[in-house]
């Protein structure tokens, strides 16, 4: 299939070759996806490394995104930080756009039609639904992680939970 051509292309990589099954489960995708964050970030105290992995991690994993990546929280702004996708606006108050009402939220962000979303930031017009997970330490939003896909409602509560756990174990590495 179309779909399975596009994985074995994603998947494709020199180091990591994880060889996900598009037809796996989400719970299972996000147990992989933690684990292998893990083992990539273990031992390693750069936040930039450590962010650009997991930015490409969730990239090859996660089916079907035009844009995955993280905006860091500096001065009381978002500030971009390491990706995969399209170049992206650089810096968001707290409160604007989706990433701006998970930071100023400390909640996650499902939007499942960016264009019904009072305030979204068009980065890539080829975005339709986000999902905006806030990483947090001790009760500090520290981080962002965002996914965007092409296609309306393409993320469900697996993806949000799927996320949030990964948001735990980069708390203290990013
Ligand atoms: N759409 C986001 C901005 C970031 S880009 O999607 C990469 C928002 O509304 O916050």
């Amino acid at each position: 299939t179309g779909l399975r051509q596009w994985w074995t292309r994603r998947s494709a990589s020199p180091m990591y070759d994880f060889a996900a099954d598009p037809a796996q489960p989400k719970p299972e995708l996000y147990r992989e996806l933690a684990a292998a964050a893990e083992a990539l970030t273990a031992g390693e105290s750069d936040a930039v490394a450590n962010m650009a992995n997991v930015a490409a991690l969730i990239w090859q994993l996660v089916p079907e995104l035009n844009w995955a990546g993280f905006y860091r929280a500096i001065d009381g702004g978002l500030v971009l930080g390491p990706f995969c996708g399209k170049p992206a606006c650089i810096r968001i108050a707290f409160g604007q756009g989706v990433c701006g009402a998970a930071a100023a939220s400390g909640e996650s962000q499902r939007v499942a039609a960016v264009n019904a979303f009072s305030g979204h930031i068009a980065c890539d017009a080829a975005s339709r639904s986000e999902l905006v997970v806030p990483v947090k330490r001790g009760g500090q939003v520290i981080a962002v992680i965002d996914l965007d896909a092409p296609r309306e409602g393409w993320f469900d509560a697996d993806d949000q939970a799927g996320i949030e756990a990964l948001a735990r174990i980069l708390a203290g590495r990013i």
